[in-house]
């Protein structure tokens, strides 16, 4: 028995197409292996322990358990509505979740792998109170960029132990943390440096997540599993502790297992099974070191392939919440009521399962309408019709040449789904559309129609053949619409297996196709990309990088002369002492104050602005002021300055 899993999302927010690049493939592998009678179970849910979701919980004013509810609920709808269908989505909420994790927990201490120990951890004095994880910011120790708690998330990706980051502050009231003492709970991860080094040379999987993994081995460091927070599963020695959300979370796995199948047991602690864990890159180290480390040590069996997908960009942009490159599933692609097997599609076939997939609106019109439709959906709306209309009922003989075609397919797509190949996979399913569309072509059955009806016949019996081979062979990726050609062709899908792909029946009875495949016109996507490219640019807005800002050039003035323009309410033309120059700036300041207060004033000054005429007034810069109610308050500065001093 097979068991294939998926990185459990953490229900703190909507699923995106970054989500899908794991599911949906994993999706595809298991229907497949299903159809070439592999008994596989296959499970994911929703992990629900860890500091973002109290943070974020508490920002919404729920209860953690209401506000994982939402999510929880949210990803079963979305998986449904893209045909993403596990055996089993569990939460790590459910009891049996906290009962498996703690029993695992309790047999890693009796067989020694775990330790206390006193450590310095981040402690904010104003909240009163120890910062885990995502209640603390500062600078990654190794690269020393920004990053968070646990984790440098916009560095060098390193897991950040507790105490490790620098120059911690609170991430609730952004104040300077201390570091304070107090006992935690290690898991003895150094212990199995020689067992993951030979693990590792073993484990199969894609190259991107191994690789990765094997540069860790020789600089383990052993792993702080507890944490002051009550949301979590307790900690069985230490009731006042609860896990690491890293703990419990792959556990999940395993309690999830035991609500899919009676046959658990083989799986998990018989070694009767296969193992088989759909990831993205992001998470490798995870499951290639700790978690493997973790079973080995409660005596579990080992997980026997690590698939990780690589990363998502959109637009060509690495794919960030934050910046605003993203694409939300259920509020943008289903809500514009896209067919979900083009979005199945277009992620299995954009490129190679481990290299950077790129989400692009025009793109993935373009993959729709010229593979999808024109190829597939040309060859069986054209085969379809032609039946239907000219013969209703068809005998079936079919050619060797033909089957070899369709065997030579399912060949080369059960050999690179078996190598997480999708993308071979699915070219596949094209090059045999293709095949289709050029017979049906050259075999003219049109005109044979009017000469030789048995040969025209026989024609469409090959070009039937072919069809169906394609409704079978493509069902795993495009399982919706491959339903509707199954209806054409008077044929049930479910239990059909990839064999049957090469079964010829003695005779197919045509139904009226309905195609479900619509092209994509450009004003289908319009609204998509006005909406992507509109977060791009406010989102830009709102950051700027160092560099951006060092850009402006900032100084303090002193107002030498004010006056009124001519003619103009609002302006007053300044001259201002900016230490080696003396400039004149326009200011839309005179509602709010008379030329003989400015006189001798401290204003923050842009110079580097291009030089614009206001109401013909030369102006050389712009002073910064606050805007209440329409009326400018000047910026100044509270202690004195010399002019021209640079603002940094
Ligand atoms: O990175 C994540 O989104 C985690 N929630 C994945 C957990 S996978 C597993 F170990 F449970
Ligand atoms: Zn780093």
């Amino acid at each position: 028995m097979k068991l294939v899993t998926c990185g459990l999302p953490y229900a703190n927010g909507k699923l995106h197409i970054g989500h899908l690049r794991t599911y949906i493939p994993a999706d595809v592998y298991v229907r497949y292996l299903k159809m070439i009678g592999e008994k596989v179970v296959f499970i994911c849910g929703s992990d629900c322990h860890g500091t973002p979701i109290v943070v974020n919980a508490e920002k919404e004013g729920l209860k953690p358990k209401e506000f994982i509810e939402k999510y929880h609920e949210h990803f079963q709808k979305v998986f449904s509505a893209l045909d993403v269908k596990f055996d089993y989505f569990g939460k790590t909420t459910d009891i049996e979740h906290h009962e498996r994790t703690k029993e695992f927990v309790r047999k890693l201490a009796e067989n020694g792998y775990i330790y206390k120990k006193e450590i310095e951890l981040a402690y904010c004095e104003k909240c009163d109170r120890f910062l885990p994880d995502r209640y603390v910011e500062g600078i990654c120790p190794y690269c020393k960029t920004p990053a968070r708690g646990d984790e440098c998330d916009q560095g060098c990706g390193r897991h950040l132990e507790p105490g490790e980051i620098l120059e911690p502050k609170c991430k609730i009231c952004g104040n300077k943390a201390v570091f304070r003492k107090q006992t935690h709970y290690f898991f003895k991860l150094t212990a199995f440096d020689e067992f993951l080094k030979e693990y590792l040379s073993k484990l199969s999987g894609t190259e991107n997540a191994l690789n990765y993994a094997r540069e860790w081995i020789g600089n383990l460091k052993d792993w702080c599993i507890t944490r002051n927070l009550e949301w979590g599963v307790r900690f069985p020695l230490d009731d006042s502790l609860v896990l690491y959300v890293w703990v419990d979370a792959p556990i999940g796995y395993i309690s999830f297992t035991e609500k899919a199948t009676k046959d658990w047991k083989d799986i998990w602690l018989e070694g009767k099974g296969e193992i088989v864990h759909f990831i993205g890159l992001d998470i490798a180290y995870h499951h290639c070191i700790f978690w493997p480390a973790m079973l080995k040590g409660a005596g579990y069996s080992l997980p026997s392939a690590i698939v990780a997908s690589g990363m998502v960009k959109i637009e060509g942009k690495t794919f960030s919440k934050s910046r605003g490159y993203v694409v939300w599933v259920e509020d943008e692609y289903l809500k514009a009521g896209f067919n979900p097997d083009y979005l199945r599609y277009y992620i299995v076939n954009y490129t190679s399962h481990d290299k950077d997939l790129n989400f692009s609106w025009d793109v993935f019109r373009d993959k729709v309408n010229n593979e999808v439709i024109a190829t597939l959906g040309n060859f069986l709306f054209r085969i379809l019709s032609f039946a239907w209309k000219n013969f209703g009922k068809v005998q079936i003989e079919v050619d060797q040449e033909i089957l070899n075609q369709i065997k030579a397919t399912k060949e080369k797509i059960v050999n690179a789904i078996k190598k997480w190949e999708f993308k071979i996979a699915s070219d596949a399913l094209m090059e045999l559309a293709s095949f289709g569309n050029v017979y049906f072509q050259n075999s003219k059955a049109w005109e044979l129609l009017k000469s030789d009806k048995m040969k025209a016949m026989k024609a469409v019996a090959n070009c039937l053949q072919i069809a169906k081979a394609l409704m079978i062979l493509s069902y795993p990726v495009m399982p919706r619409s491959m339903e509707r050609v199954a209806y054409a062709l008077g044929l049930k899908l479910e239990s059909c297996s990839l064999e049957d792909a090469l079964k010829v029946d003695k005779e197919l009875e045509v139904r009226k196709p309905e195609l479900p495949f619509k092209k994509i016109e450009e004003e289908d996507i319009e609204p998509l990309k006005k909406t992507l490219f509109e977060r791009f640019s406010e989102k830009s807005e709102l950051e700027v990088t160092i560099e951006d800002f060092k850009r402006l050039d900032l100084r303090i003035g002193k107002v030498l002369c004010a006056e009124r323009v001519p003619k103009s309410k609002k302006l007053l033309k300044l001259i201002v002492d900016l230490g080696n120059e003396k400039r004149q700036i326009v200011a839309g300041i005179a509602e709010n104050y008379s030329p003989e207060e400015l006189i001798g004033k401290f204003v923050v000054v842009l110079a580097n602005l291009k030089p614009a005429k206001l109401m013909g007034v030369e102006s050389k810069g712009m002073i910064l002021a606050v805007d209440v109610d329409g009326k400018a308050i000047l910026l100044t500065v509270d202690k004195e300055v010399k002019p021209g001093e640079k603002i940094k």
